[in-house]
């Protein structure tokens, strides 16, 4: 197949990684793409938010499968544009991605569907925010209403902190106040053609910056999958899987085709395991990242087919993806100053001995190659690269992955030292 990816982050690297991994071989294009995408597929100079310049690519490539990795591209409707052409593509319309795009309209949706999720009440000033608090109690959860890339959402005790964070918020737009729910967090992920769903494997992410759950929120810090402690709580990952599939996301899958917004894509379901039952928490319209960094390796069932079959509506027609039993985990290497003020442009070194590692994969989030020869990569961003290691439990998992690390030299750089160290 020829197919176009639209990302530069880790996510899609992982994404075109497990292509490259099939029995057949594709083409594979990427825009913007990263210098380690730039090692497993080609770069093509399109703006990924222009959907007439992505479909005009598509069509004189004759590709035959467009990805949508990030959600910007989504909320801008590059979907759209592709499917209006007849081009298949794998996410969502402008319309659907709002379950992403406005947490107001996923609250909407959700209530709609009946899908289990906590409380929320939308504020638009300062005073609403305030009764909201006297209403759902401490901690206080506070949401942006828009996209925030993980960073819009402060769950606090301290009342002034809570209302500090929603003021910065609501000169742009209401801000959500939630009930604060307490338990385990699972992402869950679902192909969807507008009708059929396909689970993936679970996978937990670590959001915040530092080790024992400390610091700001991040986009995702490391993950793990799957999730042994799933098998304890329902009795396996498949009777777990089912549960959420028939009460989450059969019903905003039918409820959004219902609405006449169908949702053709990833649908990402954002899930805390409460003592009263499954909540939903967040809905993305995409690949998690850095989740997907550990579920891809460890899928079986060749995914250039589950997602081709998603964009064309034949979901029906295949079994339920297949995963190995291997374990996989993702530690984030991470900028000086990340999340608030990264630095960036500094030479990363030691990765092909990283890669060296038993095991272990370098996925890029955010690599450029600097002018200077040598063939050293440069840090461009926040979240650098993923170091990914599989092996036939967590402890090896674990042992790999920190091995790659200490290989790896970027001045001021930091991760975290705790992942999936639970499961050990
Ligand atoms: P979100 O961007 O909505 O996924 O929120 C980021 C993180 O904030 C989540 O992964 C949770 O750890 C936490 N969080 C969000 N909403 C709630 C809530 N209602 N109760 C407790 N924690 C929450
Ligand atoms: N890992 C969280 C996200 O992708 O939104």
């Amino acid at each position: 197949m020829k197919i176009l990816v639209l990302g530069s982050g880790a996510r899609e690297h992982a994404i075109i990684l497990a292509l490259r991994g099939e029995e057949q071989s594709h083409d594979i294009y990427a825009a913007p793409g990263n210098a380690g995408i730039a090692q497993d597929a080609q770069l093509v100079d399109l703006d990924q938010l222009d959907g007439a310049a992505v479909a005009s690519f598509a069509n004189e490539k004759a590709i035959d499968l467009v990805v949508i990795g990030p959600e910007a591209p989504l909320v801008a409707g590059v979907a759209d544009a592709l499917r209006e052409r007849g081009i298949p593509v794998f996410g969502p319309g402008r319309a659907a991605a709002q379950l992403e795009g406005s947490k107001a309209f996923a609250k909407r949706v959700m209530d709609a569907a009946g899908v289990p999720t906590g409380r929320a009440v939308r504020a638009t000033t300062r005073e609403e925010v305030e009764a909201a608090f006297d209403e759902l109690g401490t901690p206080h959860v506070v949401k942006a209403d828009g996209l925030a890339a993980g960073k819009g959402v402060l769950v606090t005790s301290d009342r002034a902190a809570a209302l500090a964070h929603a003021e910065q918020y609501l000169p742009s737009g209401p801000v959500l106040v939630e009930e604060f729910l307490s338990g385990d967090e699972v992402s869950l992920f679902f192909l969807s053609d507008g009708d059929t769903v396909r689970a993936l494997s679970p996978a937990q992410d670590f959001k915040r910056a530092y080790d024992g759950d400390e610091g700001p929120n991040t986009g995702g810090m490391g993950a793990y999958s799957p999730l042994p402690w799933l098998t304890e709580r329902f009795g396996g990952e498949r009777a777990f899987v089912e549960e959420v599939t028939r009460t989450v996301a059969l019903p905003v899958i039918r409820q959004l085709d219902a609405e006449g917004t169908p949702f053709i894509g990833l649908l990402y379901a954002g899930l805390i395991l409460t003592d009263a039952g499954v909540r939903v928490i967040e809905f993305n319209a995409r690949f998690g990242d850095p989740e997907t960094q550990v579920v891809l390796p460890r899928l079986r069932t060749p995914l250039s087919e589950l997602l081709l079959a998603a964009a064309s509506g034949n979901l029906e027609d295949h079994a339920e993806p297949v995963f190995s039993d291997d374990v996989a985990i993702t530690v984030v290497l991470a900028s000086e100053g990340y999340p608030e003020a990264p630095e960036t442009g500094r030479l990363i070194e030691g990765l092909s001995d990283a890669a060296a590692v038993k095991g272990v994969t370098l996925v890029h989030a955010a690599t450029g190659a600097p002018d200077a020869p040598g063939g050293s990569l440069t840090a461009t961003g926040g979240r650098v690269l993923n170091v990914v290691a599989v092996a036939s439990d967590f402890g090896a998992a674990r042992e790999r992955a920190y091995e790659a690390l200490g290989k790896i030299h970027l001045e001021g750089a930091h991760f975290r030292s705790d992942i999936a160290a639970k499961v050990v």
